[in-house]
């Protein structure tokens, strides 16, 4: 198996922390109601005239500066997300604009809900093994305040704004195992539009949270059994971060540490399909991740959509 290599990741968040206090000016909900159900403490909304581009952006030149390649050398431009800024052109297009990127590669968006960053992963794994060229920029980005219904406080007070970006290679030999899969579920979770009305999130909290608590362990199984390795093997697992009760339904039905679970849902709230490319690079800066180890990143969402992947970083 040919398997990708993280050369560098990025992050991008809007300057503006709302807290759950904050929130708690806006909708009937207290910080305790929101700590207690889901570890969330604050996350980042957008400013006036900040676009999700501008986040894709920011995460996308801190990774390729990193990286320190030639924006010649990328095969593929992909922008996981479920808020974009425009149903077209993509967020993607709009970053080979912003950062100058070649014209002669694809770029484009991809939408599988919270899970789209490991969507990306294997759909720039199928394009590094039919290019000539060496290096892939996927970026995870969600401007969820664009579909937040702020008068909601079953949703609004879960979601906010992000983007991760990671250039990645190809390397043979190289540890790699995926498990991806869909429901086809439009029950549990949505964002209806665009039509007449605003584009805003519904969702069925415990049908998601009792999804979730059975796609992330479930995936992680498969992944063990495809990797013939065991859950003492891995180093890290990093879960999609929509909520500190399911990871630690999740750990207890693994019987893995809650600590080898990476969690930062207290900081920036559920960006979707931004959540666990701002974890991987906020392990990165700490040092937390090291050449050698064995990750496993767990990601489920709408759709209902469920992704893993199983490499070594
Ligand atoms: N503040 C105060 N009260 C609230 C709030 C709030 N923000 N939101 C809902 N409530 C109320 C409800 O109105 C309800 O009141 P009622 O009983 O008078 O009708 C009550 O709280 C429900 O409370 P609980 O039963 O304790 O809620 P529950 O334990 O089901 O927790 C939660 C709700 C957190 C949404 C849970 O179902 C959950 O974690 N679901 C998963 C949802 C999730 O993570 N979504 C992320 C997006 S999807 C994704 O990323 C894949």
């Amino acid at each position: 198996m040919n398997g990708l290599r993280f050369l560098s990741t990025g992050r991008c968040v809007p300057a503006r922390i709302v807290t759950n206090d904050d929130m708690s000016r806006i909708v009937d909900t207290s910080d305790e109601w929101i700590r207690t159900r889901t570890g969330i403490a604050q996350r980042y909304l957008s400013g006036d005239g900040e676009t999700a581009v501008d986040l894709c952006v920011g995460a996308a030149r801190q990774a390729m500066d990193r990286a320190g390649i030639s924006p010649e050398d990328l095969a593929v431009c992909v922008v996981a997300t479920c808020s974009p800024d425009h149903a077209a052109p993509s967020n993607a297009c709009l970053v080979q604009a912003a950062m100058g990127l070649p014209e002669n590669i694809p770029c484009f968006d991809l939408n599988a809900g919270c899970t789209g960053f490991l969507y990306g992963l294997e759909t720039v794994r199928g394009f590094l093994t039919i290019s000539e060229k060496k290096y892939a920029l996927l970026i995870g980005g969600e401007q969820l305040s664009r579909v937040m219904d702020m008068t909601d406080r079953s949703t609004c007070v879960l979601f906010g704004d992000g983007a991760g970006a990671a250039v990645l290679t190809l390397e043979e030999g190289r540890l790699w195992h995926a498990d991806l899969g869909s429901r086809g579920n439009a029950e549990v979770l949505w964002v209806n539009g665009p039509g007449p009305g605003p584009c805003t999130i519904h969702m069925d909290g415990p049908g998601v949270y009792r999804f979730a608590v059975e796609a992330l362990p479930t995936c992680a199984k498969t992944l063990m059994a495809k990797s013939g390795l065991t859950l003492d093997q891995v180093d890290w697992i990093i879960p999609h971060q929509a909520n500190r009760r399911i990871i630690e339904t999740a750990s207890r039905r693994l019987h893995a540490p809650i600590e080898k679970f990476y969690q930062n849902m207290e900081r920036y709230g559920n960006t979707s399909a931004a959540s666990i490319p701002i974890a991987l690079d906020e392990m990165n800066e700490q040092g937390l991740l090291q050449p050698g180890q064995t990750v496993m990143c767990i990601g489920f969402g709408a759709g209902l959509t469920w992704g893993g992947a199983l490499f070594q970083w």
